[in-house]
């Protein structure tokens, strides 16, 4: 769209199930923000909507694991995330949630407008369902034993350990994490969205943007030569928006349903407060008090930035419920990037592989504008890219230091200590001078050309360049040579020089803003907009600047070197639990007949009942730092809930064991291992290759608190 009248520009709504990472500010948060500062400072009106997805399965997966009701899960990641946004300057208009009664409203009112129109179909299917849990079971909450590594903890959706995606019909033994029961197949009924029907629309849709990334654009394309299938567009689920239907109950819109609309909800909610009211306007402008007009004219841009595993959903399923709906306004662009990757691998939230924006705020306190910088940088706009503590390092240092902080530094430097911090008189421009300025002043549109394209990495090292321009002009004019012999002439470079950091102070706001605003106190400046950087006599003679800091500061080899080993003891924990896990996977050897234990001697029927056995769950299972034997659990014996330490740790890694059924010595006096005590004993078979297995009911109602005689 050439002139839009304005911008809605959103960012994934991400799930409330965890902090987030690097990975998750470079993937489209800091390209959005960049995007929406730059559009902001270009006096147009625009929008910029994001919040957390509460629903689905990883809030309820999230929720058993750390022994949380989905409600506290995403209440707690909700405040967490919305912090880290905060600190990292990411400015949203409004960052809003889908549990919010406001969405559940506006998504149900959308479903059932889709469903009296006719648009879906309704469609039985067999799906897994727990008999003893009485519910269906989402792929994820199958597990059994991979067809292809024989890895026992195979998910129904995919193995992590061979990374083969997988339908839970494939998997060998398959059990419910809900209770260990084998799941059955019935016949439920969901509402399809009949996506099929819709290809040749949406076809269209695609074809109508050649200007899309190519990522992007071969996405989709790739999906429609497939040929689009009829998707459920509600799940048999109890976390999630209600499906406003008679005889749907106990269903959910399906996760991908209602979080794209919580971007219309977000929006409508920030028209609603009073609070946000008063900020109704861009650019000096009055905006329009009506959320419709930012989601249905068609003056209105809307772009959505995601990470690439979000493609299909915000190109082709969103827009077809958009389509089918009526009246809404289609993306007009989707510049989603490829991911990120820490050191050499993917990062995961589940395993831990990642640098945490909350405890990197911790260790690097006041230093948001140096990940920035360098996420910007290094970011996977076409291919996957990858973050290390050296590169980190030698960006900063050989970058914003060594180029943007000195050309700073310099000229403020050199102005206070000659012309007690005034901006000097230029006199007459010599030829150098002269095409200093006119160099300069072609920055705004070239960054903002590369800007407008979604070029972000291009943008900002545009930027950097203006700085090289800034130190470039000092070194071949020397000006702290030059005062000894040429006070005029000086004057004219220091102003000179002054007008590049205004400048560099306006234009870099949109990747550095916390540096911009250190920037503009020290030159005194307020706030300016995009096409004044254009201007190169912003700073009038005589101006009064502040104190000059330093924008940056280099960062030392202790530092990064706490960081890099801070990653190698997670990479070590990794191995471990890799290395156990494909221990437990290898298929076993059967017991070496001239290995078997020699018999112990006689027991009385009186000694042994003094043993209290029960059957107890485990809930939680951590690694006991320091000890490559040792997991810590916490057992539920149905008479309490106990830590028990157990020297399983190199054949079961803690996610194994969460929820396996155990066999538990309860009245073995208490023992400090490792510092921690243990209140009780696990039962293990153990074979003649040392191998451990846990010794389990053959029968599934065999509860905690049963006793073993
Ligand atoms: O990948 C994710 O984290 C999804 N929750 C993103 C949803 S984006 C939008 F559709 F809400
Ligand atoms: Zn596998």
């Amino acid at each position: 769209m050439a002139n839009p009248q304005r911008y809605t520009v959103t960012a994934a709504l991400i799930y409330a199930n965890g902090p987030i990472h690097i990975g998750h500010l470079a993937g489209c948060y800091l390209p959005s923000d960049i995007y929406v500062r730059f559009l902001r400072m270009k006096g147009e009106d625009v929008l910029f909507v994001s919040g957390t997805d509460e629903h689905g399965v990883p809030i309820t997966l999230r929720a058993r694991k750390e022994g949380l009701t989905p409600q506290q899960v995403v209440d707690k990641y909700y405040t967490v995330i919305d912090q880290s946004f905060r600190d990292f300057g990411i400015e949203f208009d409004i960052y809003s949630r889908t549990s919010r009664p406001a969405h559940h409203e506006f998504s149900s009112q959308f479903f059932r407008h889709l469903y009296d129109k006719g648009v879906f179909t309704e469609q039985e299917t067999e799906q897994y369902y727990d008999p003893e849990a009485k519910q269906f079971l989402a792929d994820r909450y199958i597990v059994g034993t991979c067809p292809h590594c024989a890895n026992t903890n195979a998910y129904g959706d995919q193995c992590e350990k061979c990374g083969t995606s997988l339908s839970p019909d494939e998997l060998i033994n398959p059990h419910s994490t809900l209770s260990g029961a084998k799941p059955e197949k019935r016949n439920t009924k969901n509402w399809f969205l009949p996506l099929d029907q819709l290809q040749p629309q949406l076809q269209t849709y695609i074809d109508a943007h050649p200007e899309w990334k190519s990522n992007v654009a071969g996405q989709c394309q790739s999906w429609l030569k497939d040929g689009l299938r009829p998707r459920a567009m509600t799940r048999d689920l109890d976390w999630g928006v209600s499906v406003p239907v008679e005889g749907a109950e106990g269903k959910v819109l399906y996760v991908w349903f209602d979080a794209p609309i919580g971007y219309i909800t977000a929006s409508k909610e920030w028209f609603t407060q009073p609070e946000t009211r008063n900020t109704l306007t861009y650019g000096g402008k009055p905006k329009s008090d009506n959320w419709e007009v930012y989601w249905k004219d068609e003056n209105t841009k809307l772009v959505h930035f995601i990470g690439k595993d979000n493609i299909v959903f915000h190109c082709l399923i969103f827009p077809a419920m958009l389509q089918v709906h009526g009246g809404y306004i289609l993306p007009d662009n989707v510049p989603a990037n490829e991911f990120l990757n820490l050191a050499g691998d993917k990062l995961s939230t589940s395993r831990n592989w990642a640098i945490w924006l909350h405890e990197y705020l911790q260790e690097m306190p006041g230093k948001q504008d140096e990940l920035r910088y360098v996420l910007t940088s290094i970011s996977p706009e076409n291919k996957d890219g990858d973050f290390t503590w050296d590169d980190f390092q030698a960006r900063v240092n050989n970058e914003l230091v060594a180029v943007f902080s000195n050309f700073v530094h310099r000229t403020m430097v050199l102005t206070q200590k000659n012309y007690g911090s005034k901006v000097p008189v230029a006199d007459q421009y010599t030829k150098e001078d002269l095409v200093v300025l006119e160099e300069a002043a072609k920055f705004p549109d070239r960054i903002g050309a590369a800007l407008s394209a979604y070029r972000f990495r291009e943008a900002q090292q545009e930027l950097m360049n203006l700085a090289r321009l800034g130190n470039k002009y000092l070194s071949d004019t020397q000006p702290w040579k030059l005062i000894k012999t040429d006070d005029v002439r000086t004057r004219t470079i220091l102003n000179v020089s002054l007008q590049l950091c205004a400048n560099l102070s306006v234009l870099c706001m949109p990747f550095l803003p916390f540096t911009s605003k250190k920037l503009r106190t020290m030159l005194n400046l307020g706030e300016l907009n995009w096409e004044q950087a254009k201007s190169t006599t912003l700073l009038a003679a005589g101006h009064t600047l502040t104190e000059p800091v330093m924008l940056f500061a280099k960062i030392d080899d202790a530092l990064i070197k706490q960081q890099v080993d801070k990653l190698a003891v997670i990479r070590q924990q990794l191995d471990a639990e890799k290395a156990a896990a494909e221990l437990a996977a290898a298929p076993k050897p059967m017991n070496d007949p001239s290995k078997i234990e020699a018999a112990k001697g006689e027991t009385s029927f009186d000694e042994f009942s003094k043993m209290d056995i029960r059957i107890g769950t485990i809930l939680e299972a951590e690694r006991v730092p320091k000890s490559d034997k040792l997991l810590k659990l916490l057992v539920d014996t149905g008479l309490d809930k106990r830590t028990v330490l157990s020297g399983i740790a190199k054949h079961y890694t803690p996610e194994q064991v969460i929820g396996q059924q155990v066999t538990i010595l309860v009245n073995l006096a208490p023992r400090k291992m490792m510092g921690h005590e243990s209140q009780g004993m696990i039962l293990m078979a153990e074979n003649t290759a040392g191998e451990l297995s846990f010794v389990v009911p053959t029968k599934t109602n065999v509860d905690n608190g049963s006793t073993v005689k």
